[in-house]
């Protein structure tokens, strides 16, 4: 009886250990680090995606959003992630050169026709497989979000691209991009965003490519007298993880965490939409820079001599990528 007593105690004991534990055990933490301003697409689908985790997932997971390259810049936020120190992530689909070359696809200059084209193809079955072209290294795509068509601006008008020679223009880490810039006989340089604005200002470059709302929310515009509406690439971006902590979820907060992502995703692209229109009619509205629309014959030049780049990396992209792109027109 005696026994029966101590045994029915020490399991009572071992009981309350359990649940206290249980009870106390911290939330999962998933720190977004990104590097635009809060007002941006990336910048809005990130808070949205705190607030719906705080809503449905309270007291399990606690999301961290660090905007304005604050945690990480665009250069070192991957090896970030793949050491567990941040957990999501959504650098431009131009960042990703290091971990595969399949992604460059999407900075093949006049590639698509508009954002209807670059959505067709993100949904498509070479968009999709693309999300995870970087398993192998350890990340995970878990979708596109919509920034918008890049615009270049400069310090002098470009109309065509002879008036682009010998300019110095800031890139992103691409190759692609370089050679683009490259085509027309300029000077690419790749430099972090959290740069862009000083480089600008000190006119240690000329000028650069970049949405509207990247113009705008960094106040490029106000050190750039001249943005042409040349619409000739797109600046969109992945949604990244790490493959040791998506895998590492339990399977019920991997479900609600992908449903509030994907919820966020369309949020983002919503504003994207939006603010294509919204920013460059407030950067039109300030009279800060002049904003220059190519004719059908200037815009071709930009076509004749940019378009020959695809051929450079039809073979690290793969043509049967490029081809599905282009059915998108
Ligand atoms: C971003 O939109 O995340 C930054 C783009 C850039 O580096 O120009």
């Amino acid at each position: 009886m005696k026994r029966k007593l101590l045994l029915v105690a020490l399991f009572a004991a071992f009981a309350m250990v359990l649940s206290s534990t249980v009870a106390m055990a911290a939330p999962i933490l998933i720190k977004f680090s990104h590097v635009v301003a809060e007002n941006t697409p990336k910048g809005k689908m990130a808070n949205k995606f705190k607030e719906l985790v705080d809503q449905r997932l309270a007291g399990k997971v606690e999301v961290e959003v660090y905007p304005n390259s604050q945690l990480f810049g665009d250069n070192k936020v991957l090896e970030a992630m793949l050491l567990g120190d941040v957990q999501l992530a959504a650098p431009s689909l131009s960042k990703f050169k290091k971990y595969t070359k399949k992604l460059q696809i999407y900075d093949l200059p006049f590639l698509f026709k508009d954002m209807k084209a670059v959505e067709c193809f993100q949904q498509g079955p070479k968009g999709q497989e693309l999300l995870m072209s970087m398993k192998n290294k350890g990340l995970i795509g878990l979708g596109y979000l919509h920034n918008g068509l890049k615009q270049l601006s400069a310090n002098s008008p470009l109309r065509v691209p002879a008036d682009a020679k010998g300019k110095k223009f800031r890139i992103m880490s691409s190759d692609v991009l370089a050679a683009q810039f490259e085509a027309v006989d300029a000077m690419p340089l790749k430099k972090p965003f959290s740069e862009v604005f000083t480089l600008l200002q000190t006119k240690a470059i000329d000028g650069q490519e970049n949405t509207w709302s990247n113009i705008y929310s960094k106040k490029f515009y106000e050190v750039q007298p001249y943005i042409t509406e040349s619409n000739h690439g797109v600046l969109d971006y992945l949604v990244v993880t790490s493959v040791e902590f998506w895998m590492g979820l339990p399977d019920d907060i991997r479900t609600e965490l992908k449903k509030a992502l994907d919820e966020a995703i369309a949020y983002g692209n919503q504003v994207a939409a939006e603010k294509a229109v919204a920013d460059k009619k407030k950067i039109a509205d300030s009279g800060r820079s002049e904003i220059l629309t190519l004719t059908d014959a200037q815009r071709q030049q930009w076509v004749d001599v940019m378009k020959p780049v695809w051929k450079k990396f039809e073979g690290e992209i793969g043509k049967d990528f490029i081809d599905a792109a282009v059915s998108c027109n």
